[in-house]
C-alpha cells in the first residue's frame, strides 16, 4: 500500500505492532529505497542501501546533526556512539584499550569461565514446578552481572542503575508525533546521576586499581591516552547500558524463537557445533536493535531521492536483515545459514564494540538452557513486549519448563 507509506514509522513504532513488525518492514522495502515520512523523517529498509549509508562519511551519527535543537535542548557530552570521526575514533580507541585487541586481547575471552559459572547459578535457581520468567530470572541478570564485573560496578547497586538505564533507553527511543520533552528531561537527569555514580566509583579506584575497566581508565599512566573526567563518565555509561540492554533481548529472543520451533531445539542439541551460527541467525532473524538514526551532513542523493541535510534518517537494520535481495528465504529461521552477513551489530565505523562479548554470553546462555527447552512450553505467545521500538524484545517471557502452552495466539514464521 504505497499511499500509506508515509505513516510507516508511526505504524512501526505503534506498540500494537511490537510483537510482529516484519510485515511492515516488507511494506517498507516494497515502498522504495528511501521512504519519506509524515513527520519529516525518512526510512531506509533495503539491506544494500542501509549497508552503504552506514559506511558513508556524509551520514552523521551525531544527534546535533540530526535535529534542529534549541540551545537549551542540545544534548550535552554525547558518547562515541553518537559522534562522528575523528572524535568518535579517538574515544572508541581509548575505550577499547582495556577491553579488546590490540592492547587487551584476552580480556573478553578470560570472562568465559565466569560467564559459564553465572549461567549455571542462574539455571540452578530456576524453579521446575512453576513458570519462570526468562527475562527477569535469566536473560537480564546474566549480562548485568557480567558488565558489572567488567566495569567494576557493585552488583548490589542494581536497583539504582536499572532505573537509570530504563529512563535513558526510553529517552533514546523513537516516537514520532509524541511529546518527548519530558522523557528527554528525565533522560538528562538519569544520565547525569549515572555519570556521577560511575565517576565516583572510578575515583575510588584511583591509585588502588582492581582488575576492571574503570580502574584501567582512571589509572592510565599516559596522559595522552587518558579519558577526561567528562569523557570517562559518558563512556562508562554507554558501555554499561550498551553492554546489557541488547544482550538481554538477544537471549530472550533466542529462547522465544527456539520454543516456537521445537525441531530446532532438537537439532541444536544433536549438533551443538551449530550454536555459534544459530546465534548469528538470531542476530539476523530477531535482532535486539531494530533501527538506528543518522542525518546527512550535506544534501545528497540516495537511489534517485535527494535527502536534505539534517533530515532524520532511520536505517531499519531489522528490515535489511529480512531483505530477499540479500538473504535467501529471509523469513525462515535457519541456524545453519551460510554467509550470514546480518546487520545485527550494525556496520561501518560504529560496528558494535561489544560483539565478541555478546556472542559468548548468548552462546553460553542458550547452550546451557537447551537441555531444559525440550520439555519447555511458552505460557503466553506472543509475550508482552518492552515499549521500545528501537531496542525490541519481550519485557517478560513466561515459560513452563515442562508442561503445555496456556495461551497461544499462533505466531509462526511470517
Ligand atoms: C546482542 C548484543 C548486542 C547487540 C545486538 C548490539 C548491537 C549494536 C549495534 C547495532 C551497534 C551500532 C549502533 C550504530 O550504528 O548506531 C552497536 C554499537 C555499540 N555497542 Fe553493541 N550490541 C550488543 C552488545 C554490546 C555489548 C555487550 C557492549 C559492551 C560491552 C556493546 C557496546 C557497544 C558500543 C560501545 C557501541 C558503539 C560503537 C561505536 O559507536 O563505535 N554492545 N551495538
Amino acid at each position: 500500500m504505497a499511499s500509506d507509506s508515509g505513516t510507516l514509522l508511526a505504524r512501526i513504532t505503534d506498540y500494537a505492532n511490537r510483537p510482529d513488525p516484519y510485515p511492515l518492514y516488507a511494506e517498507l522495502r516494497e515502498a522504495g529505497p528511501v521512504v519519506p515520512q509524515e513527520d519529516g523523517s525518512c526510512l531506509v529498509g533495503a539491506y544494500h542501501q542501509i549497508a552503504a549509508l552506514l559506511h558513508d562519511p556524509r551520514m552523521s551519527a551525531d544527534e546535533r546533526s540530526v535535529r534542529t535543537w534549541s540551545p537549551s535542548e542540545q544534548p550535552r557530552e554525547p558518547s562515541f556512539l553518537r559522534l562522528d570521526d575523528p572524535e568518535h575514533h579517538r574515544l572508541r580507541t581509548l575505550a577499547m584499550r582495556p577491553f579488546g585487541p590490540p592492547h587487551s586481547p584476552r580480556r573478553v575471552d578470560s570472562l568465559r569461565g565466569e560467564i559459564a559459572r553465572i549461567t549455571e547459578e542462574l539455571l540452578a535457581a530456576l524453579p521446575a514446578d512453576r513458570p519462570v520468567d526468562i527475562v527477569d530470572d535469566f536473560a537480564y541478570p546474566l549480562p548485568v552481572t557480567v558488565i558489572c564485573r567488567l566495569l567494576g560496578v557493585p552488583r548490589e547497586d542494581e536497583p539504582l542503575f536499572r532505573a537509570w538505564s530504563d529512563t535513558l533507553v526510553a529517552a533514546a527511543d523513537v516516537r514520532p508525533g509524541a511529546d518527548t520533552a519530558e522523557a528527554g528531561r528525565a533522560g538528562e537527569q538519569a544520565g547525569r546521576e549515572m555519570r556521577e555514580y560511575l565517576l565516583d566509583l572510578a575515583e575510588q579506584r584511583r591509585g588502588r586499581p582492581a582488575d576492571d575497566m574503570l580502574s584501567a581508565f582512571v589509572n592510565e599512566p599516559d596522559p595522552s591516552l587518558r579519558l577526561a573526567p567528562a569523557e570517562l563518565g559518558v563512556t562508562a555509561t554507554l558501555l554499561f547500558i550498551a553492554g546489557h540492554e541488547t544482550t538481554v533481548n538477544l537471549i530472550t529472543n533466542g529462547v522465544l524463537t527456539l520454543l516456537r520451533r521445537p525441531e530446532q531445539v532438537e537439532r541444536l542439541r544433536g549438533e551443538p557445533g551449530l550454536l555459534p551460527r544459530a546465534v548469528e541467525e538470531l542476530l539476523r532473524y530477531e535482532p535486539p536493535v531494530h533501527m538506528r538514526e543518522r542525518a546527512p551532513l550535506v544534501d545528497f542523493e540516495v537511489a534517485g531521492t535527494t535527502i536534505p541535510k539534517g533530515t532524520s534518517v532511520f536505517l531499519v537494520l531489522a528490515s535489511g536483515n529480512r531483505d530477499p535481495r540479500a538473504f535467501r528465504d529471509p523469513d525462515r529461521f535457519d541456524p545453519a545459514r551460510p554467509d550470514n552477513e546480518h546487520l545485527g551489530f550494525g556496520s561501518g565505523i560504529h560496528l558494535c564494540y561489544g560483539a565478541p562479548l555478546a556472542r559468548i554470553e548468548a552462546e553460553t546462555a542458550l547452550g546451557a538452557l537447551l537441555p531444559r527447552l525440550t520439555a519447555a512450553r511458552l505460557v503466553e505467545d506472543p509475550p508482552p513486549y518492552r515499549r521500545n521500538a528501537m531496542l525490541r524484545g519481550p519485557r517478560h517471557l513466561p515459560v513452563r519448563l515442562g508442561g503445555r502452552p496456556d495461551r497461544v495466539s499462533g505466531l509462526t514464521d511470517s
